[in-house]
């Protein structure tokens, strides 16, 4: 894989559920190193094609595929390409706080834990690298041994993306990650994102344009399961001053 190799490419013509269309021609490159946020009215297919990236639908019963998605050149729905692979590049984190009925540094090592060429020894220091890197570490410290559910939302959401962080994902997906969260856990989120984008390529929908301007190198805009061709500058066509106001 070159330099030149985006993170994602897109070559989508249409996603299907059963004979329901909800995604249709989308084509677009998103970088490595590099964070996009995907803006759009509920219901336009943002969480869909964040699935659709990592194979979450695989599952879903009359989900299809027509097209192609192209993860560092890889075709990701081509035969040979496994699930569990595809895990390794690319993280998703949910809108709601996903954390495992284990402790809380068992979490976060819990996709480390089969890995080859991990030095166990080594565990311990790189969770707490993790850990600060959201934020969490100085709450976190004293309690590592506690029951993760017993965390706050906030805590949870920053736990779970520590749980990725770890894996060292070259994309991560964040689908809503800071809309029912503490302002703290939102500054803590923010701000890795920021630093991140330097890393890795991150896909950010939200429905904060604040947030998407803030944070991100470049917002798509989404509705109807398509992107829009250029972006809606204020005053610019009637059609994007209303979803800039959806
Ligand atoms: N598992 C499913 N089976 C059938 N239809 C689905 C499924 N998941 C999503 N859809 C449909 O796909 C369309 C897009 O939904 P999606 O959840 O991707 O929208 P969204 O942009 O993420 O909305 P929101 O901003 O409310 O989260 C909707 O019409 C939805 O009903
Ligand atoms: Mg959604």
């Amino acid at each position: 894989m070159s330099d030149q190799t985006p993170a994602v490419e897109l070559r989508i013509a249409h996603v299907f559920f059963k004979n329901r269309r909800v995604l249709e021609d989308l084509n677009r490159r998103f970088p490595s190193r590099s964070a996009t946020a995907i803006y759009g009215p509920s219901g336009s297919g943002k969480t869909t094609l964040l699935r659709t990236l990592s194979r979450m639908n695989d599952d879903v019963e009359g989900f299809r595929v027509e097209g192609r998605v192209l993860i560092e050149g890889e075709n990701i729905y081509s035969k040979e390409v496994d699930a569990s692979r595809l895990r390794r590049k690319v993280g998703m984190l949910f809108q709601k706080p996903c954390v495992f009925p284990k402790s809380i540094y068992q979490n976060v090592v819990f996709g480390l834990r089969h890995r080859d060429g991990i030095d166990r020894k080594a565990l311990p220091e790189m969770a707490e690298s993790v850990l600060r890197e959201v934020r969490l570490w100085d709450e976190v410290k004293d309690r590592l041994n506690e029951w993760a559910p017993t965390l706050s939302q906030g805590q949870q959401q920053r736990l779970a993306l520590a749980r990725l962080l770890i894996l060292e994902p070259k994309i991560l997906l964040m689908d809503e990650p800071t809309s029912s969260l503490d302002p703290r856990s939102v500054e803590a989120i923010e701000a890795l994102i920021e630093r991140h984008s330097k890393l890795r390529a991150i896909l950010l929908v939200t429905h904060n344009l604040e947030q998407a301007r803030r944070v991100c190198d470049e917002i798509v805009f989404m509705d109807c399961g398509r992107f829009l061709e250029s972006p809606p500058l204020p005053h610019s066509s009637p059609a994007g001053e209303e979803l800039l106001n959806y």
